[in-house]
């Protein structure tokens, strides 16, 4: 099983995006795939209410109803046995202590920042936290950006790219800014179910990032056979 928590302190910097496009991406491949959100503003269970019932299924756990509770035991009480990837959307302004609410039983924390430099300050203060705070090194998380929103020749991520290289997070790969994403989530859909051909370049720019989640599960399972054998 992989659980991906998509997460940023910052509002509106595409983590429902993400969350959705993942689940839409992970269900159309066959796995059976579980989205949570924690967000109040519910965006990830309404993008589900919207999805067609023809489409490939994907289970909904609107989690932030519960969080009185345990964050984890939440939804590991609430995705059926079988599910194969859990995606977590996480709500805003999550920061400094809070992000360890967040972190019991995942695997990779997807981080997307936009092209601005305010969110690009936001975003290096947010992995301090996680890194120092949030320990998710030494509990096993892998750490990944993903840029957002990105308009043609943006240079504005370089002083990011150096702050993250410096810290060894991987700079995964960058997201157009183009109605695509807003006409899918009005249908429940994931940019990959778009059949649109102008939308296959934007299709593509998220191959890096599932190959990414991919090899990590690869790295995974490589030392879980080493432990066996
Ligand atoms: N790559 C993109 N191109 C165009 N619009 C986008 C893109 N990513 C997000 N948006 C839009 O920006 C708004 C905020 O994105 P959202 O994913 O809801 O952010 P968050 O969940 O972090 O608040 C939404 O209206 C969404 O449709
Ligand atoms: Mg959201």
């Amino acid at each position: 099983m992989r659980r991906i928590l998509v997460l940023n302190s910052k509002g509106g910097c595409g983590k429902t995006t993400i969350a959705t496009t993942l689940a839409s991406r992970y269900a159309c491949d066959g796995f059976n795939t579980s989205l949570i959100d924690y967000d109040p503003q519910g965006s990830s269970m309404r993008w589900l209410a919207q999805r067609s019932q023809n489409r490939p299924a994907i289970n909904g756990v609107d989690a932030h109803r519960n969080l009185a509770m345990n964050v984890t035991s939440t939804w590991a009480l609430r995705v059926p046995p079988m599910t194969e990837r859990i995606v977590i959307d996480a709500p805003a302004g999550v920061m400094g202590h809070q992000v360890l609410d967040y972190l019991r039983q995942i695997d990779t924390i997807i981080i997307p920042v936009l092209p601005s430099h305010i969110d690009i300050h936001a975003a290096t203060r947010f992995i301090g936290d996680l890194l120092l705070i949030g320990q998710v090194r030494q509990r096993g998380i892998n750490v990944g950006v993903v840029a957002n929103r990105v308009k043609k020749n943006t240079t504005v991520y370089s002083a990011l790219q150096r702050f993250l290289t410096s810290l060894k997070v991987p700079f995964i790969t960058s997201i157009r800014d183009t109605q695509h994403y807003v006409r899918a989530a009005g249908q429940g859909l994931g940019i990959h179910e778009m059949w649109d051909h102008r939308a296959k370049v934007d299709q593509e720019s998220w191959i890096p990032l599932f190959d990414w989640l991919e090899n990590e599960t690869a790295e995974e399972n490589k030392k879980i056979v080493q432990k066996v054998s």
